[in-house]
């Protein structure tokens, strides 16, 4: 078949409208507005209890640490999900039967082992085509919507290499996407999950061709020189800066023409002695326009992010009404758990904002940002500070344990910046409000919010600056690799921390394995592109010694740099948080008057209520949908990921 490559000629997808609304859930959260409400009311109060099961379907790929995150869109009465393994599935929505099944392992050809977190995929549809945009780690894939195949006419032979047209070296690039990208007319616009360490890789935001995947524009998360923001950073000779990239997706204004998007900390997260200033953009709410990615405002919501606060999920779109009175805002949901009420077309804030002073990094070269953004309303979501008076008391010996912590550990109220002895943080990096965003129900201004309390141990060490890598033997090369980019995840001790990150110590491959692992990724371990073979080799070589880590602090080089010693969440014996519960909530804020309406516990320890302790809330990942019928509705917890309790 011909395909026109005029694609401006070829007229607005027919179903800019069509697919847009709160109906049929053909957009990844619902709508382009990211609102997750749900226009239906036959399922109401009063008949939800009778609500059974249909259908169920098995993606088979599910392990003992997979998570699905997927939101299935539906699209004529044709439901396509995303898994585990990275596959794309389309089912029959009334009958749960399988269309066709989408194996990225055939045509990821060197990436075997494809597996990870991945929310959704995208629809789109011209007056000649229906395809589904599929997202495997750094490839766009075309496929046909009714048949699952590779549209090979999309790019290259039917997907586009995202790790092309970032402005830099495509085979020093780890770029993934994990959240849909979105459609306006026949753009496909895109963002990124890329790694946090020394080096990453930056989140700039791009747009291509939906139809050809022609690239078509990029605009610069972390700006290059003669751009806006350029001199928010201090730039150091030979330091590469990566980051600031929205994982959590994007919203669309189709009136205005403009895409939102919310990005992330600048990269490395937790120590910015080499990104002096206020790092735009990170960590800022974004508004481009659609057709061109110029920058028409943003929004920090964080200054010199210390504390991996990535905004988590994408700016959500609201029409607030008050008597005659309407007004397009664009409410941003943080880790903090604060909530920025932004106007939509300059982005000011709607309520009040105080730059609040905070506390001065303790920390060697660190020039902590003097203020930070707190709105006056909404009040925040999650507590701000673990105190004493907050350690959990579900059980005697479980206060002892988060006491023995209190005392180890240095504890401040929200922004006090991590520290070598070890931070309380509060809210964690785990939020707060996470890339489930939350769900609007323009009829009433109320956004219901799932969020949790759980704060993380912010513990730094210094490390050795990999710039000097000519004074370090192959072993030290190795090991300093290591402390540089993979000590954050599998710990300064090479023991993890479990049972998200696997300690690394008797790894059962071979160094060719583990080089290939490192370079295409694994589970939810991104791929790690930057090395060249020298340094690669030094690495898998360090892995394979099963060696710990020791200091190389003291040797030839003066410089300093931090990394944080591990994700670590602060818990009891049992593996619950270690403060008081409740560790979970679902919140009802009125938009208008910027007021929680009301708020209640969300979700359950199974092993505590067979003890009786119940109503605790949970950790909780994945949104919530409103319904016009007056319903909430919630996926099953997810409170795997901080361990069964234990005892
Ligand atoms: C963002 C966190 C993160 C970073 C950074 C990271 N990893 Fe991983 N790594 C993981 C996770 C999670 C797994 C488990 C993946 C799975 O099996 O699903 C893993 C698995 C591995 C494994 C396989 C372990 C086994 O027993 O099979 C190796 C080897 C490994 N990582 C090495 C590295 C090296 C080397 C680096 C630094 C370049 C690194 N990782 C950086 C998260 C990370």
């Amino acid at each position: 078949m011909h395909l026109s490559c005029h694609s401006e000629q070829e007229s607005q997808s027919p179903s800019a409208d069509r697919l847009d609304n709160n109906t049929e859930w053909a957009i990844y959260r619902g709508d382009k507005k990211a609102s997750q409400y749900a226009e239906l009311g036959q399922i109401n109060g009063a008949n939800v209890h009778r609500l059974k099961p249909v259908w169920e379907y098995h993606t088979g790929d599910a392990t003992q640490t997979s998570s699905m995150q997927c939101n299935p869109i539906v699209v004529d009465g044709v439901m396509y999900i995303s898994t585990f393994s990275l596959n794309a599935i389309a089912l029959d929505a009334v009958t749960g039967k399988e269309l066709w099944v989408f194996k990225s392992a055939t045509y990821n050809e060197n990436q075997a082992d494809l597996k990870g977190r991945n929310r959704g995929v995208t629809y789109w549809e011209s007056d000649v085509k229906k395809r589904i945009f599929h997202f495997v780690r750094n490839r766009v894939y075309a496929l046909h919507a009714k048949t699952g195949e590779l549209d090979q006419e999309f790019g290259t032979r039917g997907y586009i290499d995202l790790r092309e047209h970032l402005d830099m070296d495509p085979s020093k690039a780890s770029i993934e996407v994990t959240s849909p990208g979105i459609v306006y007319k026949n753009l496909l616009i895109v963002s990124s999950r890329v790694t946090e360490g020394y080096r990453s890789t930056p989140g700039h935001i791009r747009a291509f061709d939906a139809v050809t995947g022609e690239f078509k524009w990029i605009f610069h998360t972390i700006p290059k020189e003669g751009e806006f923001g350029y001199d928010t950073w201090e730039w150091m000779p030979g330091t590469v800066y990566g980051g600031a990239n929205a994982w959590g997706g994007l919203s669309l204004d189709e009136e205005r023409g403009w895409v939102f998007c919310a990005t992330g900390s600048p990269a490395p997260d937790f120590y910015g002695g080499y990104r002096k200033g206020m790092n735009l953009f990170g960590n800022c709410v974004l508004a481009l326009d659609a057709t061109t990615g110029e920058r028409k405002w943003h929004f920090q919501t964080v200054h010199h992010d210390l504390w991996d606060y990535d905004n988590p999920s994408a700016p959500i779109l609201v029409t607030l009404r008050s008597g005659s009175k309407s007004q397009d805002a664009v409410v941003q949901l943080t880790k903090m758990g604060l909530t920025f009420v932004l106007d939509r077309d300059t982005g000011n804030p709607l309520f009040p904002v105080e730059e609040m002073a905070v506390p001065k990094s303790t920390v060697k070269g660190e020039e902590t940002w003097p203020t930070q953004p707190i709105p006056a309303k909404p009040p925040p979501l999650s507590r701000l500070q673990t105190t004493e008076a907050d350690l959990t008391n579900v059980f005697p010996e479980s206060h002892a344990d988060a006491m023995r912590q209190f005392r180890k550990y240095q504890s401040g109220y929200l922004y006090t910046p991590p520290s070598e002895q070890g931070q309380i943080t509060t809210p964690g990096h785990l939020g707060g409000v996470e890339w489930h965003g939350g769900s609007f129900d323009p009829t009433t201004n109320i956004i219901y919010v799932n969020s949790h309390d759980g704060p993380t141990i912010n513990k730094l060490k210094r490390i050795y600056q990999l710039e000097h890598e000519d004074d370090l033997t192959t072993a030290q090369l190795g090991m300093s690799i290591y402390q540089n980019e993979c000590m954050s995840c599998h710990g300064p001790d090479r023991k993890g921390v479990p049972p998200v990150y696997p300690g690394l110590m008797d790894v059962k491959k071979t160094k060719g394995e583990i080089t290939t692992l490192i370079r295409d990724g694994k589970g939810i371990m991104p791929s790690v592109s930057q090395f060249n073979a020298g340094e690669l080799d030094a690495l898998a070589e360090f892995i394979i010694s099963n060696e710990v880590p020791t200091d190389l602090i003291g040797q030839a080089d003066s410089s300093i740099q931090y990394t944080l010693t591990g994700y670590s969440i602060m818990k009891d014996a049992y593996g619950a948080p270690a403060i008081a519960p409740p560790w979970g909530t679902l919140n009802a804020i009125d938009l208008v008057k910027g007021d929680i309406r009301w708020k209640v516990p969300l979700g359950e320890y199974p092993e505590l209520v067979a003890r009786g302790i119940k109503n605790t809330g949970s950790m909780n990942f994945g949104g919530c949908v409103a319904t016009a019928g007056g319903i909430i509705l919630l996926p099953q917890l997810m409170t795997r990921n901080f361990g069964h309790l234990k005892k």
